[in-house]
């Protein structure tokens, strides 16, 4: 290896990371706690492989302020929420170092594709390996989901649920793996159709649902119920109960958001297009079920063979501007500077 070198003009206090993000097949919509971002329910996701944030954290001493670059450009609410994030890793580290962080995605950033998710992941795996802070992955997940209630969740790969815990301080809303991604390997279908930014982030928009849906308490009441199901399906490796189930919070989520003031409507034209050519296949016998999150892109999942049918399908739809096929991936991980700038 020759990266002794580059380890030394980067500074000992250097390291770099990737995450991938996750969706969400169980539903986290509404907080408990905005400020340690505590959620009213429970979770459950499956981590992709393709899509990925790589991330370069350098603490450096002498630095006066944090230098925080996503995708090559400086964006200053972006950069107060990553220093809000190293703040986290400074007080374990009981240090006050200034830090350059350097991260770049391969998908398009905030359009429904959960970057958030791997960028915060990244961040915390980078940091915590930069300080020597040697973190457990469930002490990464709880400061993951402070800066991000997602990010808890794409520390882990395969699938994953997040609790909502109990405890005032949050340290039991942490995620964990159920089970690994080559144990049941499904494929993902991601029908993009904008690549626009959306108007109602996550937290604003669980926030309006919170004070204004009349849906918000059934919401809450009936989700350790669907939590019981996807769990139990995901175990038995049963795809049409979790395909069932999954829709089912999908919609539901957004029955909720929809019903909020203003109504929440993350959905265009060819979202709706294609949720339904993904029930019309299932009911051709096409093991495919839908989700979509907080915009307007749809993720058809599906079993390994039907894929390159599923994504003939939705690239078919007007308005499907792009189709991204992803498998199942590994949690966060440490890079190597070759691995990192490759
Ligand atoms: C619809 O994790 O982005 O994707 O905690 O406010 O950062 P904050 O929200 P975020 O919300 C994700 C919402 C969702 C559902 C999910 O991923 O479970």
């Amino acid at each position: 290896m020759n990266s002794e070198p580059r380890a030394v003009v980067l500074g000992e206090h250097c390291a770099m990371a990737q995450a991938q993000p996750n969706i969400a097949l169980i539903k986290y919509w509404g907080k408990r706690d905005a400020a340690l971002n505590l959620p009213v329910v429970g979770s459950i996701s499956i981590t992709l492989d393709a899509l990925w944030t790589r991330t370069r954290v350098a603490f450096e001493p002498g630095l006066e302020q944090d230098r925080v670059s996503l995708n090559g450009r400086s964006d200053a609410a972006e950069a107060k929420r990553v220093s809000a994030c190293l703040d986290l890793l400074r007080q374990r580290a009981g240090v006050n170092w200034r830090a350059a962080v350097d991260s770049r995605n391969n998908f398009p950033t905030a359009a429904g594709l959960a970057s958030s998710a791997s960028g915060f992941a990244a961040l915390i795996h980078a940091g915590d390996s930069a300080l020597r802070l040697n973190l457990s992955d469930a002490e990464k997940s709880v400061l993951a989901r402070r800066c991000s209630g997602s990010a808890a969740r794409s520390v882990f790969g395969g699938y994953v649920e997040w609790a909502h815990g109990k405890l005032a301080d949050g340290t039991d809303s942490v995620a964990s793996p159920l089970l690994e991604a080559d144990a049941w390997p499904l494929r993902v279908a991601v029908a993009i159709t904008s690549t626009a930014a959306k108007e109602v982030g996550s937290s604003e928009g669980m926030r309006r649902t919170a004070q204004t849906s009349p849906f918000q308490s059934a919401w809450i009441e009936t989700q350790e119920a669907d939590l019981a199901t996807a769990r139990a399906a995901i175990l038995a490796r049963d795809f049409a109960a979790l395909a069932a189930i999954s829709e089912y919070s999908c919609l539901k989520m957004h029955a909720l958001a929809l019903a909020a003031q203003p109504g929440l409507l993350y959905w265009n034209g060819a979202s709706v297009e294609c949720m339904r050519r993904v029930r019309a296949l299932r009911g051709q016998g096409v093991p495919v079920f839908f989700t979509v999150d907080a915009g307007p892109q749809v993720k058809a999942i599906c079993e390994p063979q039907a894929v390159e049918q599923v994504k003939a399908a939705l690239r078919d739809i007007p308005g499907v501007l792009d189709v991204v096929e992803t498998g199942l991936g590994a949690g966060a991980r440490n890079l190597t500077e070759a691995e990192y700038t490759a």
